[in-house]
């Protein structure tokens, strides 16, 4: 490790965020007794500039009418580039009762729109005497967001979560597809006969995973725009999974029981990553930094390895 030690992530649950347009109210308690962890009403894209107002008001309502029970609740704003989004902070601070947990800032280019933000919400904080400090989530899902993903992951200690946003990311990368996530037809290695397809989002997930344990952010994937492809879906997790990611987001229902099981280590693998933490007890005992198990090397590194699982086991069950 470094002289400067890395710092933890928010030891929260994050396996599944659910998204629904913030003017759509008749889902709003059907997402409430879902099992997502996070709850992510939208005012952004999924919702026609005509509604905003209604979008905002409705979710204004939401956040005392509903019982969120203990899911993380954050409130998707307008980007920057928009008339709307500093309506969005202003009402939401100002009106909004204190169970609002967390704000979404999408399409973010640099630190400073962290920055601009952080001024407007802490000011509506002050003036209105808030209690508790609301926390940040930004969307990777641009060319720029990409390029400055280490100043944006530490732009601000409220900032607590970062997502992949394959869509926009896609159109602002100039990439040649419609998909939202997963599997790209064109997106293959050919040989002799056979095609094999490879991830095409694998480079931006893994930058943003790097930049968010450097500054101890927890690194999501977003949305899987063909809720009709489970199978789909389930690989594009547990390839997120494998990297580093603790969650993803569903925009349909359907979605969330996958995201929970994908992200949720199995107890298959917390017990061997207890078994590997008990070899090198012993293994420590007799005064040794590496030993076998089921005849692969297991050393100190291993410890490391193996406590990332059984951490996130206990933080989730716990
Ligand atoms: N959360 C909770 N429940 C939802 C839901 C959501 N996001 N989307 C749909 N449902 C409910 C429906 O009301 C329906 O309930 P019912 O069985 O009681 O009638 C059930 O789930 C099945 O819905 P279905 O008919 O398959 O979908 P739909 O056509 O109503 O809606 C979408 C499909 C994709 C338009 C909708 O899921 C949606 O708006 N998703 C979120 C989009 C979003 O927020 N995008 C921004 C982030 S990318
Ligand atoms: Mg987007």
């Amino acid at each position: 490790m470094s002289f400067k030690i890395q710092p933890a992530a928010p030891a929260r649950p994050n396996r599944c965020q659910l998204f629904g347009p913030g003017s759509r109210p008749a889902i709003f308690e059907k997402m409430a007794a879902s099992d997502a962890d996070v709850i992510n009403l939208d005012l952004e894209d999924s919702v026609a500039p005509s509604d905003k107002d209604s979008a905002r008001a409705n979710v204004i309502a939401a956040i005392s009418d509903v019982d969120w029970g203990n899911k993380t609740f954050s409130v998707r704003i307008n980007g920057l580039d928009t008339p709307f989004w500093y309506r969005d902070v202003v009402d939401l601070l100002e009106q909004a009762g204190e169970r609002l947990d967390q704000i979404m800032i999408p399409k973010v280019g640099c630190a400073g729109d962290i920055y601009a933000v952080d001024a407007l919400v802490t000011a509506v904080e002050a003036a209105k005497g808030r209690a508790k400090r609301i926390s940040f989530e930004v969307i990777i899902e641009s060319a720029a967001g990409i390029a400055h993903v280490e100043e944006i992951a530490a732009a601000s200690p409220r900032l607590q979560a970062m997502s992949l946003g394959a869509a926009d990311f896609a159109a602002s990368m100039g990439m040649q597809t419609t998909g939202i996530g997963g599997t790209q037809e064109n997106y293959y290695m050919h040989r002799d006969g056979q095609k094999h397809w490879s991830d095409p989002w694998h480079w931006a997930q893994a930058a943003i995973v790097a930049a968010c344990r450097t500054h101890g952010v927890l690194p999501v994937d977003g949305p899987f725009g063909d809720f009709s492809d489970d199978e789909g879906f389930r690989a594009q997790a547990r390839r997120s999974a494998t990297l580093g990611m603790v969650g993803k987001w569903a925009i349909h229902p359907k979605q969330v029981a996958i995201a929970n099981e994908v992200f949720t280590p199995s107890a298959e693998a917390v017990a061997e990553a207890r078994e590997i933490l008990a070899a090198m007890e012993a293994a420590k005992a007799k005064g040794e930094g590496a030993t076998v198990y089921k005849g692969r090397l297991v050393d100190i590194a291993s410890i490391k390895q193996a406590e990332v699982i059984v951490r996130q086991s206990e933080m989730i069950s716990g």
